[in-house]
């Protein structure tokens, strides 16, 4: 159904602040604690009376959905809840959504949950007006009807989805994620509330949180980075670093967990004015070929793209040092560049993150390149990159991982 547009990366002309581009912030982001308790109002205020709340079986079982509900029908609004959604949402979850808020007369989206759920409101609220399936509105511009409104409550620090006009959909019959790309895809409202991230436990709070960390990287090292996102990533950068490990070590640190809520969503404003680049071209192919967790796959795929993409941005990480906290004095730019990514690296190891090597199977070194020079974000990498190319990024990396093992069994 799509002509698939041509990517913006592709039409920018002049580079640096010389560049030209387009960039949409429709999202009105109410921040701070207790925040989701105006959800209602909020319905309200669109003048819809009928809600599909979109979560997942995880969320539910915390119980925080059912006195959203009952707040929601205490102010005389018809509620439908979908729990159906899976980590890398589907794009079949989409489709029996979609068909359920049809029946139903579904009038708003709530999406409540990490990116999985946000993504799939946002799915079945394009699917809603355009019909189809999700695989016809993938790429740039190709919707035909606005989606129906949707108010996104993240339940995680780290997806960037409540602000972002992305939602990127796993195709079940291609085992490819989609990006289904539009400003008109960003939530109307985002209710950005740290008390509801307190219950996440530590593993998810440090991969959705190094998800959260290559929005801001790869919105810095972008071609469609502009200043206005340069200075949100960073600032994203600098939040995550002082506050992810923290939260991590103890999940009640109300500072640590407000600092992440931050950094998530400046992250994610940052993506939504440029765009992801090569990370998530790596992190997208790994997730939708072994169902890995995204925050895990993206963690893993930030040093592999930095080192790759060093020729072109090694000031932008340079500048990422800074926001590390890093002390560069005395160091040149080659150094200052490459502690940038020395650090993620050493902060995927604390935080446990596994190698490269779990991961995969080497056998499929091939279909994973392809799948990563295929991504929808790849034309945004600084640093142009073929299919061969993605294929010697993987094998660098799994030689890297031969080789700390091997220095790990000497020591
Ligand atoms: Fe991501």
């Amino acid at each position: 159904m799509t002509d698939h547009p041509i990517h913006p990366a592709l039409k920018r002309t002049g580079s640096g602040v010389a560049a030209d581009g387009t960039f949409d912030m429709p999202t009105r982001v109410q921040f701070g604690r207790g925040v989701i308790s105006t959800l209602p109002d909020e319905v309200k205020a669109f003048g819809a009376s009928i809600v599909m709340v979109v979560t997942d079986p995880g969320i539910i079982a915390t119980g925080l959905v059912d006195p959203i509900v009952a707040d929601l029908k205490k102010a005389g609004l018809g509620v439908t809840i979908f729990d159906k959604v899976q980590p890398n949402p589907r794009d079949i979850h989409c489709i029996e959504g979609a068909e359920l808020a049809r029946s139903e007369g579904t009038q708003l989206f709530v999406g409540i949950g990490g990116g999985s759920a946000i993504d799939t409101a946002k799915c079945i609220a394009v699917l809603l007006t355009n019909g189809g399936h999700p695989r016809d509105w993938e790429d740039f511009g190709a919707l035909q009807h606005d989606p129906v409104p949707v108010i996104a409550i993240p339940t995680t620090a780290g997806t960037g989805s409540e602000v972002s006009p992305s939602s990127i959909i796993l195709d079940t019959v291609r085992k490819k994620k989609m990006n289904l790309f539009d400003p008109r895809i960003c939530p109307r409202v985002a209710l950005v509330d740290p008390d509801v991230t307190f219950s996440v436990p530590a593993r998810l709070t440090a991969e959705t949180g190094m998800d959260a960390l290559s929005h801001s990287i790869d919105s810095l090292h972008c071609r469609l980075d502009t200043p206005a996102s340069d200075a949100m990533a960073l600032e994203g950068a600098r939040l995550n670093a002082l506050y992810l490990e923290r939260a991590v070590a103890d999940g009640s640190d109300i500072e640590a967990r407000c600092g992440m809520v931050q950094a998530s969503l400046v992250s994610g404003l940052a993506v939504g004015i440029s765009d992801v680049a090569g990370c998530h071209s790596i992190a997208e192919a790994v997730g939708a070929t072994y169902d890995h967790p995204h925050g895990m796959c993206c963690a893993i795929g930030l040093p592999m793209i930095m080192e790759y993409n060093l020729p072109e941005s090694r000031d932008k990480y340079v500048r990422l040092a800074h926001a590390f906290g890093i002390d560069t004095s005395g160091m040149d730019d080659d150094t200052a560049a490459q502690a940038a990514i020395d650090y993620v690296r050493d902060r995927n190891r604390r935080l446990g993150i596994p190698a490269l090597a779990e991961l995969i199977d080497e056998t499929d070194l091939d279909l994973l390149a392809e799948k990563a020079f295929a991504n929808t974000s790849t034309p945004s990498n600084p640093r142009s990159a073929d299919v061969a190319d993605f294929r010697e990024i993987f094998v660098r990396e799994l030689r890297l991982n031969a080789a700390d093992g091997q220095a790990r069994e000497a020591s």
